[in-house]
């Protein structure tokens, strides 16, 4: 090209200079090439693609310029861009996919790490006892009945024969729902749901009634305010003492072992007539602790342990609750469920078992 540069000579605008062209396209392609995210990519994109990026300008000029000049200003500023483009698609694509793995690697579960489950609850062996008591009474033909623990003070105690005078009342320290003549109290014990059954009940009548019964003792080792009791009641045409005796018997053979007995003592309730304590056969020692054998921690060398309260139902129950005693007659029996549990497990203090410390249970084998 020989004389001067007309005004409309692209090399003579400074950015459509050769030379300002593939710097401005070795810049871009360097910082695109070091752009290390999407983000860092973006600036990028503003400062050498954008409005004010130096081939934008540049391309702003070629419009100004003669048409013969236009072309190859066109094509060269055209091609520059496109490379920058390409390269700018290339690092986006490259960009995108290795966020992309990154999120999967971050959000990845491993279902095979352990999980941190909560801690296992368990049954309480009191439970697990009162129907275990029930399943041996159910599989003998029997059935299981309840009664409301905040009871009436006439099925309590009056319906059972012991009038508002009578000295047994106080044997057993009774918690009144107030006002004390409100004649609404906390049950004593199970018997009430004798009185319920046979109310409601035609006789023959086999049941077994657990359950929860309060009494105002301070807690101790040995004592708290509330407890269960399992209540068995048979009423038929001729039950004897005899059918009580084999009760207990298979009672405490099916919950102690085979070979386990029974034995009765002269004792006073006033809803039996007779009335006997129950005494269980030591199922450790079986007796021979008595007879000169080896000392005996369950039932200190006794040979019998202390279980229960039984005898005939007294006719004047049968009355109250509308059956007649010249036709039918009846026994019952009721122990203490904790005292149960506590020797035949060996659980020495009582509180342990209405602490309600989960690891106790666990003990039991009460696993859930
Ligand atoms: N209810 C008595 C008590 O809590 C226990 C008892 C004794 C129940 C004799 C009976 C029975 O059914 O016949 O001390």
């Amino acid at each position: 090209m020989s004389g001067p540069n007309t005004n409309y000579d692209p090399v003579e605008v400074a950015l459509l200079r050769p030379e300002a062209v593939s710097a401005a396209v070795d810049a871009a392609l360097d910082a695109i090439s070091h752009a290390s995210s999407l983000e860092e990519l973006k600036s990028v994109r503003i400062a050498h693609v954008g409005d004010r990026a130096p081939l934008s300008l540049a391309n702003r000029e070629i419009g100004a310029l003669p048409p013969a000049a236009k072309a190859e200003a066109g094509k060269r500023v055209g091609a520059a861009r496109a490379r920058i483009n390409d390269a700018m698609q290339a690092r986006q694509d490259e960009l995108t996919e290795a966020r992309d793995a990154a999120i999967l690697v971050q959000e990845a579960v491993d279902v095979t790490l352990p999980t941190q489950a909560g801690p296992r609850g368990a049954r309480h062996p009191l439970a697990l006892l009162n129907e275990r008591i029930a399943d041996i009474f159910v599989a003998m033909g029997w059935s299981v009945a309840e009664g409301p623990e905040v009871e009436l003070e006439w099925l309590n105690f009056d319906a059972l024969n012991m009038p508002a005078s009578h000295p047994a009342r106080t044997m057993q320290d009774t918690f009144f729902v107030a006002p004390e003549e409100s004649g609404v109290l906390l049950r004593t014990h199970t018997s009430p749901i004798q009185i319920r059954e046979m109310l409601r009940h035609e006789p023959p009548l086999y049941i077994v009634c657990p359950g929860r019964v309060f009494r105002t003792d301070e807690l101790d080792a040995t004592h708290v305010p509330f407890f269960h009791q399992v209540e068995a009641l048979a009423v038929d045409k001729g039950l004897s003492m005899s059918h009580l005796k084999g009760t207990l018997n298979a009672f405490a053979e099916a919950m102690f072992g085979v070979g386990i007995t029974t034995r009765l003592r002269p004792s006073y309730f006033p809803f039996t007539e007779p009335s006997a304590e129950v005494d269980l056969q030591c199922f450790v020692c079986r007796g021979a602790s008595a007879a000169g054998g080896d000392p005996c921690r369950t039932c200190r060398s006794e040979g019998w342990i202390e279980w229960g309260g039984a005898g005939m139902v007294h006719p004047k129950v049968l009355q109250v609750c509308g059956i007649d005693p010249d036709i039918y007659s009846g026994f019952a029996f009721g122990m203490g469920v904790e005292r149960t549990l506590m020797f035949r497990r060996d659980v020495r203090d009582l509180r342990d078992l209405i602490e309600g410390d989960v690891r106790f249970s666990h003990f039991f084998g009460g696993d859930i």
